[in-house]
């Protein structure tokens, strides 16, 4: 249960499940995952998942351990609209699927960032870098509440289906609005609950490390990202993912500088699944 196992233990028991499913790629003994079977405690598999929500071009640019080894929920590179020259990080990299198609799209003349705190994807997204091919990618092992990047350093932020995983969001949301530079943008995959669901109904529906449990009601994130500073703040549903549980697009801008006011400070509760 969430409630009897403090932040610590249930990060260590993600890190555990995702590098579990490092392994199982680059073993060949399948995947594991948000939302997928094999070693993720009886959930089922599911097309909701992985390499599935990208185009068939977009698997075609990929190795195919980096294209096996997707986990995600959604399609970040889709939605972030990247161009030449940009600076682009992604949170929670896993295999490094987002982050090499987001090399091909920044160029030789954009950089691309990811991080993740598993050793063993750290080390497949390596590998996968490089059989792609892809030069300008920096792998990053680190927390995604704590990003080793300096402040106002990133245009763009993506990630997929991870922020659910994190014990405490808030940090995280903080730490995006820190790293992008004033008027840079998130483009983001996430689980995300219907408004009325309970933390406790949440929890019913499927486990945290396989990706709902811990994640945010629609109006929790609206909210989180407006307490940051975010505009033009977007969450939409996707798919279902189970009942009362949808992938979803998450988009906001970081405003520009004109309009940086002093931001309030977010209370960060480090225990809480929630914003
Ligand atoms: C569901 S997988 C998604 C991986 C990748 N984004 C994808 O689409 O395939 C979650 C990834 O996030 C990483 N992760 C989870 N919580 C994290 C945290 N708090 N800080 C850094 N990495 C985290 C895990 O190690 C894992 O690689």
């Amino acid at each position: 249960m969430l409630m009897a196992t403090t932040a610590d233990e249930l990060r260590e028991e993600v890190r555990r499940r995702y590098a579990e499913s490092a392994r199982a790629v680059t073993e060949g003994t399948g995947e594991c995952g948000c939302g997928s079977g094999a070693c993720c405690e009886g959930e089922t598999a599911s097309a909701d998942f992985g390499e599935s929500r990208y185009t068939p071009e977009q698997r075609g640019e990929l190795p195919d351990a980096a294209a096996l080894a997707s986990l995600g929920c959604g399609n970040p590179t889709a939605i972030a609209e990247l161009h030449k020259g940009e600076t682009v990080l992604d949170l929670g990299s896993g295999g490094g699927i987002d982050v090499i198609l987001s090399a091909k799209r920044v160029g030789p003349t954009g950089t691309v960032y990811g991080v993740d705190m598993t050793d063993e994807m750290l080390a497949l997204a390596q590998r996968n870098a490089r059989e792609a091919g892809v030069q300008n990618v920096h792998f990053l092992k680190g927390v995604i509440e704590q990003v080793p990047l300096p402040a106002e350093s990133v245009d763009v932020v993506i990630s997929n289906c991870v922020i659910n995983l994190s014990t405490d969001k808030p940090a995280v949301v903080t730490e995006m609005a820190r790293v992008l530079r004033p008027g840079g943008r998130i483009g983001i995959s996430d689980v995300v609950a219907d408004d009325h669901l309970s933390p406790d109904e949440r929890a019913a529906r499927g486990s945290y490390v396989g990706c709902i449990a811990g994640a945010l009601s629609k109006s929790e994130y609206e909210a989180g990202l407006e307490a940051a500073g975010f505009e033009q703040i977007s969450v939409e549903f996707t798919h279902e993912v189970t009942d009362g549980t949808h992938a979803a697009i998450v988009k906001a801008v970081k405003a520009p500088v004109s309009d940086l006011k002093a931001l309030p400070v977010i209370q960060s509760d480090a225990t809480s699944a929630c914003c």
